[in-house]
């Protein structure tokens, strides 16, 4: 297996495995919140990246390539007014899961922001319980600033969002 992910823009047809990886509501509503629909499918991906066509672009869309094969997906949401983005839909398929690709992914996406501006503040929503996205991002520098309680309903149930947040020195 690779042991680096080469990062290029999301397209449609570099998102089209993106709907498997997530097989359950709770799946796709950890991964990308609670304003999707399950499953997801090609009309909200393509309302995603329609984002990335505004000017200026209210979000960046990105993949992590491993060959031909979409191993990985990370958008950064832009505030222009306050120069704050805002790490989201972030994961790595399955498949590619547990084999040390998540780091070194991230840190190209934020050197790909740094590319277009200068954004001191990066930050991301990330739910309680997920205990292995919290210990990457704690491990990149990610401090937590609060939890906002019972803030997303799932089904039946309610999550707790941990907001985080680094502020980057240039
Ligand atoms: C979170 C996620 C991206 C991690 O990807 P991954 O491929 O497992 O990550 P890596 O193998 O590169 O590991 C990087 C770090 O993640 C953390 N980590 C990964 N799996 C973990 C686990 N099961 N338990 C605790 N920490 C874990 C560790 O800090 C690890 O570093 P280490 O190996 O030096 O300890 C992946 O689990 C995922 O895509 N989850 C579903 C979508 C999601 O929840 N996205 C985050 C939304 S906020």
């Amino acid at each position: 297996m690779t042991s680096t992910l080469r990062v290029a823009p999301a397209t449609p047809e570099r998102l089209t495995p993106l709907p498997s990886w997530f097989s359950t509501p709770e799946a796709l509503a950890q991964w990308g919140g609670s304003g999707l629909r399950f499953p997801l499918d090609t009309e909200q991906i393509a309302a995603m990246l329609a984002e990335t066509m505004t000017e200026p672009p209210r979000r960046l869309a990105f993949v992590g390539l491993a060959g031909d094969d979409t191993a990985a997906h990370a958008q950064l949401v832009l505030d222009w007014t306050d120069c704050v983005a805002r790490l989201a839909r972030f994961a790595i398929a399955p498949p590619f899961r547990g084999s040390g690709l998540a780091r070194s992914f991230l840190a190209d996406v934020f050197a790909r922001l740094d590319e277009i501006g200068d954004f001191p503040r990066l930050e991301l929503n990330v739910y309680t319980f997920n205990a292995p996205a919290i210990a990457l991002y704690e491990s990149l520098g990610f401090v937590r600033e609060g939890v906002r309680r019972s803030s997303v309903k799932v089904g039946a149930a309610r999550w707790d969002t941990a907001i985080y947040a680094i502020i980057r020195e240039r």
